[in-house]
């Protein structure tokens, strides 16, 4: 019995790790195997390769070499953690997938998407996700959400404005390229009110799920 695969996209600073957790404690609630993972990461190996794409250090990282090191780190996280995961019967909530580098690599660093598709292609061993929830955020307040975090602001994080921005209207580009595909949601609101609209969202899945554990 095959798992669901839940993706959470967005811009920095658009709340997707808060809304990924919100879900994760509704479908726990209900009784099912969840799994919370993300990208770049969910493997040792992938938090490696992490550390070097979001140092500040590694200014010089050109866009190619930085798409490659997102697909390397997703190939990892898909054939160790993700794969495996769905086939024990898990729902796998994950933190960003491909079209985060569709976002970030194609319409914010101006990579061709046909060639990214190219490169995720093998990357994810043709997995694609049972729902992608963009959550739809204005750029200019996920940076001051990321600037009065305090935290130290990664290498991506540290872009213009206007970077995030494209990577914003590339999320509504993708979305509406594939209509069946994504939910997006307007997240320019409170946490509560966005999980709303994330659990309607997230609904077909959820009810495939609840027919299959009543047909079991
Ligand atoms: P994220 O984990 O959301 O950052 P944080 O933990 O700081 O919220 O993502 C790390 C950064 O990597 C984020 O700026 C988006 C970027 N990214 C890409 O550019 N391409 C990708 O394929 C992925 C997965 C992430």
């Amino acid at each position: 019995m095959r798992g669901k695969f839940i993706v959470f996209e967005g811009i920095d600073g658009s709340g997707k790790t808060t809304q990924l957790k919100l879900l994760g404690v509704k479908l726990k609630e209900r009784g099912l195997p969840v799994l919370h993972t993300r990208e770049p990461g969910g493997t040792r190996v992938g938090e490696t390769i992490r550390e070097i794409l979001l140092n500040p250090e590694y200014s010089e990282l050109v866009p190619r070499a930085e798409a490659f090191l997102y697909a390397a780190a997703r190939a990892q996280h898909v054939a160790q953690v993700i794969m495996p995961s769905l086939a024990s019967g898990t729902v796998v909530l994950c933190d960003r997938f491909v079209d985060s580098s569709l976002a970030y690599q194609g319409f914010g660093r101006g990579i061709d998407i046909g060639l990214l598709e190219k490169i995720n292609e093998p990357a994810t061993y043709g997995l694609v996700p049972d729902l992608t929830i963009i959550l739809d955020f204005c750029a200019e307040d996920g940076m001051d959400r990321i600037s009065s975090s305090g935290r130290s602001i990664d290498r991506i994080e540290r872009e213009a404005r206007d970077f995030h921005a494209k990577v914003a209207a590339g999320y509504l580009a993708l979305a509406g390229r594939d209509p069946a595909r994504y939910r997006v949601v307007d997240a320019n609101r409170p946490a509560g009110q966005v999980h709303l609209d994330v659990m309607k969202a997230a609904e077909v899945v959820l009810n495939e799920i609840a027919a299959r554990n009543s047909r079991a």
